[in-house]
């Protein structure tokens, strides 16, 4: 089974491969409505109607020398399976918007895997793309954008920028990650002791 974290890199090195300077992954938790959704954007050169139509198909791909194209069709399946769909927006010299649905209770819902390591790799691979990673869980929400934290680093030691990065990502993201919804009853009585507060 693949992870989320998976699917990401093979999202985003489409992106890449399409010549996107700008790349916007966002990973949406939510508990309340059970759905866990990822959302990838580029400004690549997008994809005319008769490619749109063929994406899905494992036997399609525009890549040299090759004869399937995977990632696509193995999101699209592992959403699927998760009782959730694969929604694909684009358009050619404007860019794509791949947007992929899961069931959180889902028995097949697919887990995150290593999203921190997932995205320090792809801001250290792509520096020349602006990467912006949004995560947001029950509406606690963590933005990291990848410009902004180069331009805030420039001429430090590869080591250094690798554990700046994983400190920033870390940080940001460990309380959202470990958060679990309240219960009914305690947003309830959040909500009392709001009131009774005021
Ligand atoms: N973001 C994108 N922008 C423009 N074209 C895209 C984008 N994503 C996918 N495509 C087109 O859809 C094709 C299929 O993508 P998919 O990820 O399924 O397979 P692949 O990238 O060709 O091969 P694989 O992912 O197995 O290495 C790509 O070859 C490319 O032509
Ligand atoms: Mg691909």
């Amino acid at each position: 089974m693949e992870d989320l974290s998976l699917h990401i890199l093979d999202i985003v090195e489409n992106s890449i491969r399409a010549g996107a300077t700008y790349v916007q992954i966002f990973i949406s938790i939510d508990e309340k409505n059970d759905l866990l959704t990822l959302e990838i954007l580029d400004n690549g050169k997008g994809m005319n109607e008769e490619t749109k139509l063929k994406v899905l198909d494992p036997f399609f791909t525009t890549k040299q020398g090759k004869e399937v194209g995977l990632g696509l069709p193995l999101l699209a399946q592992s959403a699927q399976l998760a009782g959730g769909k694969l929604e694909l927006e684009s358009k050619p010299d404007t860019g794509t918007l791949i947007y992929a649905e899961f069931k959180l209770s889902h028995p097949d819902c697919i887990p995150l895997g290593n999203v921190i390591s997932t995205i320090e790799s792809l801001v250290f691979i792509n520096r020349e793309v602006n990467l912006v990673f949004k995560f947001s869980k029950n509406n606690r929400n963590f933005t990291f954008d990848s410009f902004k934290f180069l331009n805030g680093n420039e001429g430090i030691s590869q080591s250094r920028f690798i554990q700046l990065l994983r400190n920033k990502l870390n940080s940001g993201l460990k309380d959202i990650l470990s958060s679990k919804i309240k219960s009914n009853t305690e947003l309830v009585e959040a909500n009392n002791n709001r009131s009774e507060n005021r």
